[in-house]
């Protein structure tokens, strides 16, 4: 099972020179500004206005309804978001069918669930005009489990695009494999309808723009790395990019500029070649390839996409070495920072090949308390344009008030990226949110499901 270093003692670092000195001796040169204002600017989208260049990233609760709709504790999430001052709520991942669930609680967005949706958006809405005056800019995820989908009782039932030997025997979160069936061409036009009709939908609930998923282990990013599946979905970067661009044509055929669109892709997946996208074109080589992603990302910009923001497999996986594969073999250590260094400079790399376009940073949680400090020195240096937190939010969903107002964070209100909220969800099959910093809802959960206390 994996081991997850904890490589540096962030209760040690006061300053933002014991954080450089640190992290430029391990090998990771992070940009870094001790002046936060650049935070503040807002960002101007054809009309609509990202107020400031902090993000609350994608995070599922695993807490919905069975019926597909939000939860109490889904409508708490995103007031407490919209009370901390993010310019930019990423909502997370909701299925476009009901075939398509990571969990059994993850929200679907159908005719029957989406006016519960849009009061949600509304509710969150209303919380920031009361704190701040203005509203952020909101992002709807959609997406399509595929081998990642389970049904109600937590069964894997994997829909893969192209068999891939790396991880066929590990699909689901807890690492089940189920019985993989693959997708006909027929049942990729059925999902790409469904991401298009649930746009719709997005629209109606008055999200300011979908992002069309095609990050981690989800059907369309599968689909980007189907170089041996035959066919129209498969091989060459047309094919393994069509499903995708399908989808954007298919949305602003039927809603217009009624809403925008968004990507949150993967930069590179940890997976050798000819089995995973952005990597070496040769077999076995676990080492990224940026010329793909580059080609992908300015064609998407050609297309009005508003937000690129990327991610990896996983953030804390090194692409170089064992990366993804190190999670589900036994006796690896991980040094999460050589992932998210890795992922960041890859940022970089990407913004500097494609500078028209505006670039969403992922893994920021692991800078602690200097997570502002770090998103300055990012977007003053020119390696992304917004900083996306995730786990943070769930510590500490004010983080961005605390930064905008302050210029620092606090130390004693920080994620300490103890992991404990992927137990919750890996272990304990349970609703997840912060054990150390949100104690009254989740510290019992871990106690009972994960601890079994
Ligand atoms: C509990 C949990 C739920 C997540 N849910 C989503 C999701 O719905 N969509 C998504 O794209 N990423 C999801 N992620 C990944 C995060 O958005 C983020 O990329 C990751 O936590 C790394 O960023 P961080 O270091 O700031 O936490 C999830 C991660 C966790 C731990």
């Amino acid at each position: 099972m994996k081991k997850l270093l904890k490589p540096f003692n962030f209760s040690k670092m006061k300053t933002i020179r014991d954080f450089s000195a640190a992290m430029n001796e391990a090998g990771f040169p992070f940009p870094i500004s001790e002046d936060t204002s650049v935070i503040a600017e807002p960002i101007h989208l054809d009309g609509k206005v990202i107020p400031n260049r902090l993000c609350i990233q994608p995070m599922e609760g695993f807490d919905g309804m069975p019926d597909g709709r939000p939860s109490d504790l889904i409508f708490r999430r995103y007031d407490r978001y919209a009370r901390g001052g993010a310019g930019l709520i990423w909502y997370e991942s909701i299925t476009v069918s009901d075939d398509g669930r990571c969990n059994p609680l993850q929200m679907i967005i159908k005719e029957s669930t989406i006016k519960d949706i849009k009061l949600l958006v509304e509710k969150s809405n209303r919380a920031a005009v009361e704190e701040f005056g203005r509203k952020p800019y909101n992002v709807l995820q959609l997406t399509h489990s595929g081998r990642r989908s389970v049904n109600a009782n937590w069964e894997s039932t994997p829909l893969a695009v192209v068999a891939n030997p790396y991880i066929d025997h590990h699909n689901s979160i807890d690492g089940q494999s189920g019985k993989i069936t693959f997708a006909t061409d027929e049942k990729i036009e059925e999902i790409i309808e469904n991401f298009i009709r649930s746009a719709v939908l997005a629209a109606e609930a008055e999200f300011d723009s979908v992002d069309v998923k095609v990050c981690h282990e989800y059907i369309l990013r599968e689909l980007l790395a189907a170089f041996n599946r035959p066919g129209k979905y498969g091989g060459s970067f047309e094919n393994r990019s069509r499903a995708l661009f399908d989808i954007i044509d298919g949305i602003r055929k039927r809603v217009g500029d009624g809403i925008d669109i968004c990507v949150r892709l993967n930069a590179y997946d940890c997976i050798p070649y000819p089995h995973g996208w952005g990597m070496v074109k040769e077999e076995g080589v676990m080492k990224p390839d940026l010329s793909e992603p580059i080609e992908l990302c300015k064609r998407l910009i050609k297309k009005g996409v508003k937000l690129i923001n990327l991610s990896t497999m996983m953030p804390r996986y090194k692409p170089y070495g064992r990366g993804y594969l190190a999670e589900i073999e036994e006796g690896v250590d991980i040094n999460p920072y050589e992932g998210f260094f890795s992922l960041l400079d890859a940022t970089r790399q990407i913004k500097q090949a494609v500078p028209e376009g505006v670039f969403v940073s992922t893994g920021m949680t692991w800078t602690e308390h200097f997570g502002g400090n770090v998103a300055a020195g990012g977007i003053k240096e020119g390696w992304f344009d917004i900083a996306g937190f995730g786990r943070q939010c769930f510590a500490y969903p004010d983080f961005a008030r605390d930064i905008l107002e302050k210029g620092k964070m606090e130390r004693s209100k920080c994620c300490i990226t103890c992991d404990k909220c992927y137990d919750l969800i890996q272990k304990g099959h349970t609703m997840t949110g912060c054990v150390v910093r949100d104690q009254e809802v989740y510290l019992p959960l871990y106690r009972k499901f994960v601890q079994g206390k």
